[in-house]
């Protein structure tokens, strides 16, 4: 078996780990109390890149997945070729430093697809607060003011009033709430739409397109109040019917692609496309370079071979992969803390887990993937806004009936689970959004 290790601690982790482990020895580093049943957990930090060379060295790991985008954008992919552990045999799944910039730098990703011709929204870049005030003040559409560096998805704000802009104006670049992230702002034009998530296994040149998947980031159900890391996920998602997948793959993902190695800096890893759809029309919000979450707990459970996959791409061949389909439709459900994503407490106890099927799903069923839990002495507690996943798979042909399936498995098992001490807020329409689009 092939040793794997998967790096960060949430619910798109434990999926890495669930999935990969049919085929693949998992290691994950810090994990969480689901992730500790999927694989062997060490307590190393995300950013401590010697402490997780060490790790993969000692039990002569050959991938390393990488979950989160920090560490990418801090550079632990050239890491790991500088100190000479990819030419030693331990493979990393991820982009560059310079590749990562698509998600690092809202600046450079707008500037790139300027360049080479990619659909999105239209835009200006101010580096000075007055001018980027100046210039809201003399638009009469809505805009979206979008801090240039990561700000932990909090730093993109839909303005619909020119007293909306000013404040999104002031709050990023003269209050700084994202700190150096908000030296620059890209202003755009708001595009009307319904968005979409793809998420595309690459390997500098090539290219293995995933299904298709919505996330929920508002907090309320119908899309209100404010957002958050994601309420929950469905796949595939039928708003990208085959003729938009074609237009995506030649207009934003070979042009991406190729760009990048134009640039000097093929990007290799997970290219995360968030698309807005208007009549057919796709055009790119943003770039991610790391699988979502919540998309990854429904997309790949979709696909048999995920650790061969990823390895391939490893390898840069990732055309090679056989990927075969495993569920035909999954639908996660988001479990949060009280209060989240405002301030919430943490270390209440879990119950109901044991009642919810925690072992590999066969046909079709139910998984619990753990985002923001630990394990406290003989008891498994929250220790984050998100705390679990539920997440009801199918493998129904039927598109419809394989969504409905999903989902209402997901639904049946969500009151099973509570907090002694507390109690967790969800949203009951994950995936409603599906049903305009089967006919
Ligand atoms: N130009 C746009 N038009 C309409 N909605 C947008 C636009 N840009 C961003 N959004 C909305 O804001 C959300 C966050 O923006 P995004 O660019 O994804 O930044 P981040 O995820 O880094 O906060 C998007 O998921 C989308 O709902
Ligand atoms: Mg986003």
């Amino acid at each position: 078996m092939t040793n794997i290790l998967v790096v960060g601690s949430g619910g798109r982790e434990h999926t890495l780990a669930w999935t990969m482990g049919a085929n693949a020895t998992v290691y994950c580093t810090p994990g969480n109390a689901g992730i500790a049943r999927s694989a062997r957990t060490f307590d190393i930090k995300e950013n401590d890149f010697d402490g997780l060379a060490a790790l993969v060295r000692r039990n002569e790991i050959e991938l390393t997945v990488v979950g989160p985008e920090a560490p990418l954008v801090g550079g632990i992919v050239d890491y790991w070729h500088d100190t000479g552990l990819v030419d030693q045999g331990h493979l990393i799944f991820g982009p560059t430093r310079d590749a990562s910039q698509l998600e690092g730098s809202k600046v450079f990703a707008k500037q790139f697809m300027a360049e080479y011709g990619i659909p999105t929204a239209p835009f200006v870049i101010f580096s000075d607060p007055d001018k980027a005030d100046q210039y809201v003040g003399s638009l009469l559409h809505d805009i979206v003011v979008k801090a240039d560096g990561l700000a932990a998805g909090k730093g993109s704000i839909v303005c619909q009033s020119l007293s909306q802009a000013e404040t999104a104006v002031d709050r990023i670049m003269r209050q700084r709430k994202f700190g150096d992230a908000g030296s620059r702002v890209v202003i755009e034009d708001f595009m009307p739409g319904e968005e979409a998530s793809l998420l595309v296994v690459c390997d500098g040149t090539n290219h293995h397109i995933l299904p298709a998947s919505q996330d929920h980031k508002p907090v309320g159900d119908g899309d209100m109040g404010e957002n958050t890391g994601g309420m929950g996920a469905y796949a595939p998602a039928p708003i990208v019917t085959p003729k938009v997948l074609r237009i995506v793959e030649s207009e934003i993902i070979q042009p991406t692609l190729h760009g990048m190695n134009q640039k000097g800096m093929p990007f290799s890893g997970c290219l995360y496309i968030g698309l807005m759809i208007d009549e057919g029309a796709p055009r790119v919000v943003e770039y991610n370079i790391r699988f979502g979450d919540p998309e990854a707990q429904v997309v790949l459970p979709l696909i048999n071979n995920v650790s061969d996959l990823l390895m391939s791409a490893a390898q840069g061949r990732v055309l090679d992969a056989v990927v075969t389909p495993r569920y035909t439709a999954a639908c996660c459900v988001v479990l949060a803390s009280e209060g989240y994503p405002r301030t919430y407490q943490k270390g209440f106890p879990i119950t109901g887990l044991d009642n919810v099927s925690q072992d590999n799903v066969s046909q079709d069923g139910v998984y619990v993937f753990h985002a923001g839990t630990k394990e406290e002495g003989s008891q498994i507690v929250t220790s984050g806004g998100r705390v679990l996943g539920v997440t009801g798979f199918s493998v129904l042909d039927n598109p419809e009936q394989a969504f409905r399936q999903a989902q209402g498995k997901a639904y049946q098992e969500v009151p099973k689970l509570r907090l002694e001490g507390s109690r967790f807020h969800y949203r009951t329409d994950i995936g409603d959004k599906a049903l305009h689009h089967f006919s």
